[in-house]
Order: structure tokens, then C-alpha cells, then sequence
């Protein structure tokens, strides 16, 4: 028996959310409870913020958001450039492209939503001045050829915005570190991109692009409320089970006092978000 939340179906594995082809209801309403957790994250608005200033990101400028989810980004960013500049919002996903619409519609937000993938980006070579890929690189096959593709659209000058997870520096506090380092390697086999993070200097390097000496992080945090009432450790031990890697009574124990600690108020887990810039070349 694994303690926590009752759930009427199990949660989607990491390598069903997130992707262009995940449409059932279940899995929208998860993927756009976890993205709106992000977007209530005081090290994520950090992190953000950094990159904003870093990337210079102001009045009259063109700019794409790469994976816009639920396209909270891409107003921010709309109201950053004001009406003498644009943003598009590139999204794959119909579900999430169509409710960050809606949300773009009432509150009033210029950003324009369009279908597109990371690494086919529907604009012109030259054509914007920033790129924002947040926690997109991950869920890629070949994250680089996605940046390839920003400093293809990228006018000269111009900055890319990479911000993305490395799940190898995951901290889960309450377990043992034997049980918490279990349940990371099993979610870490179901990530595309697990270590994307640690990787993105290189892709910046790779494509082209002057890679600028600052790096920003952050990390996001599940509190306690959300370790006990959202099913992510339930979603890592079914892997850690599956793969046998822990037992049901090392996991059952685990989600035991992950639960008390939850109550206590005092359990958490943190992911290491790292943000990179890369400049297109002036020449
Ligand atoms: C974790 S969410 C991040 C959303 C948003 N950037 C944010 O930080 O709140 C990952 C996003 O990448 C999108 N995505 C997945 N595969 C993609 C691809 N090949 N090209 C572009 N976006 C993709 C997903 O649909 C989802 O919106």
C-alpha cells in the first residue's frame, strides 16, 4: 500500500507531460497545476528576473518564447517590450497554447501564441532580438539543435535566454539520502534530458553563440503541502518499484515519513534550475 493522496489513475510519468502529443485531461490539468506552481516560486521570479535584466529585455524589442506552456512568460515579456515591440509565443501543445490564449485574452496581453517546435521555430533567420526557452530543453531529444535554431532566428547582437533543470542536483528532505537518491534515479530515467542543465554552456558554444560569463540559478522548491497533496513522490517510488530499486515497504516507509513531515511542516525537495545567456556575435 503507498501512502498519500488516493488517486483515481496513476500520475503521468515524467515522459508523458510536457510533450506536444499530451492531451488527456488528467495530464493537461497536472502539467498546468505544476507550471503555475513554478510561476508562484519566489527563486523562480529570481531567476527571471536575472534574465530579464541580463538579456536586456525592454521596450521596442522582438522576442520569442520558446515553450510558452501556459504563456504567463509571454505576457510578462509583452509588457516588458510594450507596444513597439512583439512577442511571439511558440507552444506545440494545443491544450496548454489554448489556455495560455485565453489567459493572454483576458488579461489584456498583446503576446501572440503560434503552433511550432524548438527546433523548427516559424520565423525568419535574423529575425528577433531575444529568445526564452524556460524548462523546455529537457523534454528534447537534441536539445541542441533547438539553440542551433535560436541562433539561426537570433538578429546579430541579440541574446538567448536558457533556463532549464539539472534533476541530478534533486534534494528531497525527510527520506534517507539512500531512499531519496532511489527515487531521483528512477525519475531520472524517465526525464528526456535529465542533465540538460549542466549541458547548456556547451549547446550555447556549439551554436555559435558568445556564452556570457554570469549564470544565474534557482531552485524550485516543493513545499510541504504540495509533497503531500500533489502525487510527485508517489509518481518516483511507482518508478523506483518498477525498476526495483526500492521495495514496497523501504517506499511505503519513505512516503510515511515524507507524510509526517508534510504535516510537521517541515519537508521539502529542491531541483537546481541554472540559467545561461548566449549572444549572437555582432560580426
Ligand atoms: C515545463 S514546460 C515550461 C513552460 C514554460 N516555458 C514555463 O517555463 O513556464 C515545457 C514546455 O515545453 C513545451 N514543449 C515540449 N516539447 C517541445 C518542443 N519540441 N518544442 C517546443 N516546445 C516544446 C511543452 O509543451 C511545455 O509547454
Amino acid at each position: 500500500m503507498v501512502h498519500g493522496t488516493p488517486l483515481s489513475r496513476p500520475p503521468p510519468g515524467p515522459r508523458g507531460v510536457f510533450r506536444p502529443s499530451a492531451r488527456e485531461e488528467p495530464t493537461v490539468a497536472f502539467m498546468v497545476m505544476l507550471l503555475d506552481l513554478q510561476d508562484r516560486d519566489r527563486s523562480i521570479r529570481r531567476l527571471r528576473d536575472w534574465a530579464v535584466a541580463g538579456a536586456g529585455v525592454g521596450p521596442g524589442l522582438r522576442v520569442v518564447d520558446v515553450g510558452s506552456g501556459t504563456g504567463t512568460m509571454a505576457q510578462e515579456l509583452a509588457s516588458l517590450v510594450g507596444p513597439s515591440g512583439h512577442v511571439t509565443a511558440v507552444e506545440p501543445n494545443p491544450a496548454l497554447r489554448g489556455l495560455a490564449e485565453e489567459r493572454a485574452a483576458e488579461a489584456g496581453s498583446p503576446a501572440v501564441f503560434v503552433d511550432g517546435l524548438a527546433d523548427a521555430l516559424p520565423l525568419a533567420d535574423g529575425s528577433v532580438d531575444v529568445v526564452w526557452c524556460e524548462r523546455v530543453l529537457q523534454h528534447l531529444d537534441d536539445p541542441q539543435a533547438a539553440v542551433r535554431e535560436h541562433a539561426r532566428v537570433l538578429a546579430p547582437g541579440g541574446c538567448a535566454v536558457l533556463l532549464d533543470s539539472d534533476h541530478d542536483t534533486r534534494v528531497i528532505a525527510a527520506v534517507s539520502p539512500a531512499v531519496g537518491r532511489a527515487l531521483n534515479d528512477a525519475f531520472l530515467r524517465g526525464v528526456t534530458s535529465p542533465r540538460v542543465g549542466r549541458t547548456i554552456p556547451e549547446l550555447v558554444v556549439r551554436a555559435g553563440l558568445e556564452l556570457d560569463p554570469d549564470v544565474g540559478a534557482a531552485v524550485l522548491v516543493m513545499p510541504p503541502a504540495t509533497l503531500r497533496d500533489a502525487p510527485f513522490l508517489q509518481q518516483m517510488g511507482a518508478m523506483a518499484l518498477a525498476d526495483g530499486s526500492l521495495t514496497e515497504a523501504e517506499l511505503d516507509a519513505a512516503l510515511a515519513a515524507m507524510t509526517v513531515a508534510a504535516d510537521e511542516g517541515w519537508a521539502f525537495s529542491a531541483v537546481t534550475i541554472f540559467g545561461f545567456l548566449g549572444r549572437r556575435p555582432l560580426a
